[in-house]
């Protein structure tokens, strides 16, 4: 098919319709590239972020935990931001400035592993043999030296892969970050994440909650799914809002957005390859290969959490 005709694809936003344009390898390559969809609840979450950015520095700065299910898009939204706010570097100085710091918790929580995670972040080469106490020093004052804004813990859930006493001594390394470097401190992680820092009664009375939920049918679905008729570079139009298409896909997905980007983009390549150019309600028939093992086990996991509440 040779489509020499860009404004041919009048169902897609016109900043895309030239992909649709492409063989079929480049678009199924566009299709499994990593990008960034906004969405309702990734901008409100994106949003907050901004607020505690420009927060003026006080002795207790506010703080906030962004938790969800997994793939709920938690670690998208922390990357989206910090690219947001990439580092810059001064000649003069030869310092590179980083406004927003993101680390990683260590799968095991040991203090120590958070300092290494930050310095990391910050670029800073690993020290060897330091103790911990120097690790730490380092730590602080190099976050003041690139004028860190904000520090980012990401899988903050991790903690509780620790021995109690671990967890008490991690939850003590975050409260000493939020409480000595006068900037804010953001975790993300799981509903575990929250329950975690709620034992702490000073961290919880800090930390301000944003709640990732599960998709719903609603409005907001509907929006992410026009987006994405409108992205796709397919060369007919789809029809994924109709009732009959969002119910199918809210079902196979239980409304994560991972699952739910990962089914549509797995229909896209179909739609390509099978030469039908469009999704519909039947691309989601039995055919389509879905990783099943991985549904059944979070939907068990999400049948035992606990009831949600915001901290603070
Ligand atoms: N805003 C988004 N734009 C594009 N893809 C997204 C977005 N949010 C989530 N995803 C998809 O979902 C997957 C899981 O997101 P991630 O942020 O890793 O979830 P979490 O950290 O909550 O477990 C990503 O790899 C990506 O494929
Ligand atoms: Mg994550």
């Amino acid at each position: 098919m040779v489509v020499s005709e860009h404004s041919a694809f009048d169902h897609l936003d016109p900043a895309y319709r030239r992909f649709a344009a492409l063989p079929d390898e480049d678009r199924i390559a566009w299709i499994r590239a990593d990008r960034w969809i906004g969405f309702d609840q990734a901008g409100k979450a994106l949003a907050r972020l901004d607020n505690l950015l420009t927060y003026p520095p006080r002795d207790r700065m506010p703080c906030l935990l962004i938790y969800g299910d997994t793939g709920m898009g938690k670690t998208k939204i922390v990357r989206k931001f910090e690219r947001a706010h990439p580092p810059k570097f001064c000649q003069v100085k030869g310092v590179d400035y980083r406004p927003v710091v993101v680390a990683q918790v260590p799968s095991e929580p040991i203090e120590r592993d958070l300092y290494r995670e930050l310095l990391a972040a910050m670029g800073a080469p690993a020290i060897a043999g330091g103790t911990l106490a120097r690790e730490k020093d380092i730590c602080r004052s190099l976050l003041r030296t690139v004028e860190a804004k904000m520090i980012i813990l990401d899988e903050v859930n991790g903690m509780l892969a620790g021995t109690f006493r671990q967890q008490r001594i991690f939850l003590n390394a975050i409260r000493f970050l939020a409480n000595d470097l006068r900037i804010p401190l953001v975790c993300a992680g799981t509903d575990l994440a929250r329950q975690a820092l709620l034992t702490d009664a000073q961290l919880a009375e800090r930390f301000e909650a944003f709640h990732l939920t599960p998709w719903q049918n609603d409005a907001a679905f509907v929006g992410l799914l026009k987006s994405f008729e409108r992205i796709l570079p397919l060369r007919q139009a789809s029809d994924l809002m109709s009732a009959d298409t969002r119910t199918r896909i809210h079902n196979l997905t239980s409304g994560v957005t991972a699952r739910i980007f990962r089914l549509i983009e797995t229909a896209a390549e179909d739609a390509i390859r099978s030469g039908r150019e469009r999704i519909d309600v039947e691309s989601f028939g039995d055919g389509l290969v879905l990783p099943l093992v991985s549904m059944t086990q979070t939907r068990r996991q999400r049948g035992k959490r606990a009831p949600h509440s915001a901290i603070a």
